[in-house]
């Protein structure tokens, strides 16, 4: 991923991956709690979904049972992020607000990229063209595909469309997110999330204060 160095005063863009059950959304809300404590302009923002046309896609993107072309789904992924960024994380960003994103462009080179087998160049082109924003920083959540699978199977709500895929879907992502964090070290923070809820959120807060200039 290309463009992106951050200009003083922007905002930082932080955005959070994992495959499905890797616990990067209680993270994520474990940082917004701990930085707005201190004080920091926050957005906390989602794809798809953070918009409300991203969340009637969202809607369709994950209703269980309706099939989606593989291509439809990753049209409709940046139809999602395309809105996203120009309503809600540019404006948030220019205005000097830390943006901290449940998924992003990465998502989409793991599910659609390789999930889906539809290679990673072809989303590359569709967030060169109309997306090209970079996060500052991106933590990934990494853990074993049958502990995050055991951990969504204990949720209260069923698996939507995307979850219910098969495990070797889950381990083809689970490798995208890892080989994509190989080629982008300085940008993508693997953090392993086998481990005890306490011990991962300090590893990234650790990390966040350094990029956020607050340690
Ligand atoms: P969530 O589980 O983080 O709420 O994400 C919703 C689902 O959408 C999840 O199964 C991953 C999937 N997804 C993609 O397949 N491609 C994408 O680009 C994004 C942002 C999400």
């Amino acid at each position: 991923m290309r463009e992106s160095r951050p200009v003083s005063r922007r905002g930082l863009f932080l955005t959070f991956e994992g495959i499905e059950g890797s616990g990067k959304t209680t993270q994520l809300r474990r940082l917004a709690r701990t930085l707005r404590r201190l004080g920091l302009p926050l957005l906390v923002t989602r794809q798809p979904g953070g918009t409300a046309v991203g969340r009637r896609l969202r809607r369709l993107l994950l209703a269980p049972g309706a099939p989606i072309d593989p291509r439809t789904e990753l049209l409709l992924m940046f139809a999602d992020r395309r809105q996203h960024l120009t309503e809600t994380i540019e404006p948030a960003l220019a205005a000097g607000v830390h943006v901290l994103c449940d998924r992003y462009t990465d998502a989409s080179r793991a599910y659609q990229g390789a999930g889906r087998r539809l290679g990673v160049a072809t989303v590359d082109l569709l967030h060169d063209t109309f997306c090209r924003r970079a996060p500052d920083r991106t933590y990934l959540f990494d853990c074993p595909v049958p502990t995050a699978l055991a951990r969504i199977g204990r949720r209260k709500e069923g698996p939507d469309r995307i979850e219910s895929e098969r495990a070797a879907f889950h381990r083809r992502v689970r490798r995208a997110y890892l080989d994509g964090a190989a080629a982008e070290p300085e940008r993508i923070l693997v953090v392993d999330a086998a481990r005890p809820e306490r011990e991962v959120a300090e590893e990234v807060l650790a990390d966040a204060r350094r990029l956020l200039a607050l340690s």
